[in-house]
C-alpha cells in the first residue's frame, strides 16, 4: 500500500515538470518541508521504499535526499534513516515567525494552493527581520530628514487635488517622472526623456510587470548566479525557466552561443548582488551586442549605485549606447526607505505605452500624493544631500566593520570581489563551512545574517561559503557588541579568531 507521502509525491511530481527527475523530487520533498507537511524530526521512508512506491530508480531518491541533506533539510543518522532536520534553512529567517508561517500555511491546507502558489510560498525567502544588525540591504531609516518630506507632505494635503486622488493611468506622477529623469541623466549618465519613465511600486513590482510583459510562460530568462533571490522567485512563478549565468570578478559570465537564448536577461551591473563587483567594460559590451542579435532585453536592476564610497560612479549599463536594449529599475527603497514601496523604470520609448497600460491593469496605480511629494523632496535638493550625507555615514560604518574583520578574523575573510559600496559586504568563509548554520546560531543571538550558499541557484552543496552582513543599519557601538556575538558563533562552528 501507498504511503500518505507517496501519494502527495506522485501528484507534485506530475505538476512539477521542469528539470531532472531528481531536482523535481527535491523540490517537492523541499516544498513539503518547508510548509510544515513534512514536520522536523519526521522519520523519512527508506530510499528503495520510496523509490518503490513512486516508481523512481533508487539513485534518484538518494540523489535528492544527499541533495536535502547537504543544504539544511535532512539529517542522515548513520545506519538508523533518515529525518526532516530540527532546524531548516528558513528557520534563521526567525524560529517563532517561520514557524507560524508554517502552521498558518497548514491551517489554509496548503494542498489547495495552486501549482504556482506552492512554488511561491515554497521559495519565499524574505526576512521577517528588516532591522538591526546585520541585516543586508537596510538603509538607516532613522537618518531619513522625515520632518522636511512630512512638511512637504502636510502642505500637499492642504491643498487636495483631484488628479492626486484618482487612479493612475499615466505610468505614475509627472513631477515625479521628470524630476526622476532629470536627476538620472545627471546622476547615472542615463539616456532618457520623462516620457520613458515608469513609476513602480519597487524594483519587485517592476520585476513582476516586466516579466509578465515581455516573456511567455516557457521562456529562457537568464539570472546572475549568486543573485538575489527575489528576482529569482518572481521570474519563476511567473512561468519563466530561469538560467543561472555564473559571475566572476567582472560579474555575469554570458553564455555567446546560448542554445535556447534568453528572452530577458537581468543583470546588477554597478554593484553585483550579492558579491560586490561591477560589470567591466567588456562584459557589458559582450552582453549589449548578445542582446541585440539574440532579440533579448536586459534589465539592469541599478538597486543601490548611489553608494559608492570611493571614485567615480559607474555610469549604468542603459546609458551607454544609443538605443540600448535596456530597460533600467531604480528603487527608493535605499535611499529614502524601504516602506516607502516606490521605484522607477527607464524604458525604451517604444516600450512606454505598453508597460504603462500593463502596470495600470495590473496594479492600478495610487500613492500620487507620495509621488507628488518625492517629487518636490528631489527638486527643492534635499534628496541628494540626503544621499550626500548617508553616503558618508554608510562609508565610515563600512570601513567599522572591515577593521574589526581585520582585526579579529584577517583579511582573507573580505571576500575579493568586495567593491567600496553598497549597503552590505559579504565574509568570506572556508569551502565546506556551514554558513546555514552560523547564520541560524546567530539569529538565536539576534544577529541577522544571511548565509552566501543561499544565492546560488545551482550547485548547492558546492557553493562558496560566507555571510552577508549589512552595515548601513548598525551604528558603531552596536556593530562591535553583535560583531563580538558573531565572532563567538563563528568559534563555535571551528573557525579560529585571531583575539
Ligand atoms: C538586488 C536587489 N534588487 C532589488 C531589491 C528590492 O528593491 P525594492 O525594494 O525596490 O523592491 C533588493 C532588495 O534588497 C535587492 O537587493
Amino acid at each position: 500500500m501507498r504511503s500518505l507521502l507517496g501519494d502527495y509525491l506522485l501528484q507534485r511530481l506530475q505538476e512539477d515538470v521542469d528539470g531532472t527527475l531528481h531536482q523535481r523530487l527535491f523540490r517537492c520533498l523541499r516544498i513539503a518541508i518547508v510548509n510544515g507537511i513534512l514536520r522536523p524530526q519526521t522519520r523519512l521512508p527508506a530510499s528503495r521504499d520510496l523509490a518503490q512506491e513512486i516508481h523512481v530508480s533508487r539513485n534518484t531518491v538518494l540523489s535528492a535526499y544527499e541533495q536535502l541533506q547537504a543544504e539544511g533539510y535532512l539529517e542522515a543518522r548513520t545506519g538508523r534513516g533518515t529525518w526532516v532536520a530540527e532546524k531548516i534553512p528558513e528557520n534563521y529567517l526567525t524560529p517563532h515567525q517561520s514557524q507560524q508561517n508554517i502552521s498558518e500555511i497548514r491551517n489554509k491546507r496548503v494542498l489547495k494552493l495552486s501549482k504556482r502558489g506552492s512554488l511561491l510560498v515554497g521559495y519565499a525567502a524574505a526576512s521577517p527581520n528588516q532591522w538591526g544588525a546585520f541585516v543586508p540591504g537596510t538603509p538607516d531609516v532613522t537618518e531619513f530628514p522625515h520632518h522636511i518630506f512630512n512638511r512637504i507632505l502636510s502642505k500637499l494635503n492642504r491643498e487636495p487635488d483631484v488628479d492626486r486622488l484618482i487612479y493612475s493611468n499615466a505610468g505614475g506622477c509627472f513631477e515625479l517622472r521628470s524630476a526622476l529623469a532629470d536627476y538620472l541623466r545627471v546622476a547615472r549618465s542615463i539616456r532618457c526623456d520623462v516620457d520613458q519613465v515608469i513609476i513602480t511600486e519597487g524594483i519587485h513590482q517592476a520585476t513582476d510587470l516586466v516579466s509578465r510583459t515581455l516573456s511567455d510562460h516557457g521562456d529562457h530568462v537568464w539570472i546572475e548566479d549568486p543573485g538575489y533571490w527575489g528576482v529569482r522567485n518572481t521570474l519563476r512563478v511567473n512561468g519563466a525557466i530561469v538560467d543561472p549565468m555564473p559571475v566572476d570578478i567582472e560579474g555575469i559570465i554570458p553564455d555567446l552561443h546560448p542554445k535556447k537564448p534568453p528572452k530577458l536577461i537581468f543583470v546588477t551591473p554597478s554593484h553585483q548582488y550579492p558579491l560586490g563587483s561591477h560589470l567591466s567594460p567588456d562584459r557589458r559590451k559582450q552582453l549589449l551586442d548578445l542582446a541585440r542579435r539574440y532579440g533579448s532585453w536586459i534589465i539592469e536592476d541599478d538597486y543601490d549605485s548611489e553608494f559608492r564610497f570611493s571614485g567615480q560612479p559607474y555610469p549604468a549599463l542603459q546609458g551607454l549606447e544609443a538605443d540600448a536594449p535596456v530597460i533600467y529599475m531604480g528603487t527608493f527603497s535605499k535611499t529614502i526607505f524601504p516602506a516607502l514601496r516606490l521605484g522607477y523604470l527607464v524604458v525604451p520609448k517604444a516600450l512606454f505605452s505598453p508597460l504603462r497600460i500593463a502596470s495600470a491593469e495590473l496594479y492600478r496605480g495610487g500613492h500620487l500624493l507620495t509621488q507628488k511629494a518625492v517629487a518636490e523632496f528631489i527638486r527643492e535638493g534635499h534628496y541628494e544631500a540626503h544621499i550626500r550625507r548617508m553616503r558618508l555615514l554608510y562609508g565610515k560604518r563600512r570601513k567599522f566593520l572591515i577593521e574589526l574583520i581585520y582585526r579579529y578574523l584577517g583579511k582573507a575573510y573580505l571576500h575579493e570581489f568586495d567593491e567600496e559600496a553598497g549597503l552590505h559586504l559579504v565574509l568570506k568563509l572556508a569551502d565546506g563551512c556551514d554558513d546555514v548554520a552560523i547564520a541560524s546560531r546567530a539569529l538565536e543571538r539576534g544577529i541577522y545574517v544571511r548565509p552566501l550558499s543561499q544565492y546560488y541557484m545551482t550547485n548547492h552543496s558546492q557553493a562558496p561559503r560566507g555571510l552577508l552582513l549589512g552595515f548601513a543599519c548598525v551604528n558603531e557601538k552596536d556593530m562591535m557588541m553583535a560583531f563580538g556575538n558573531l565572532l563567538q558563533c563563528l568559534r563555535e562552528q571551528g573557525i579560529k579568531t585571531l583575539s
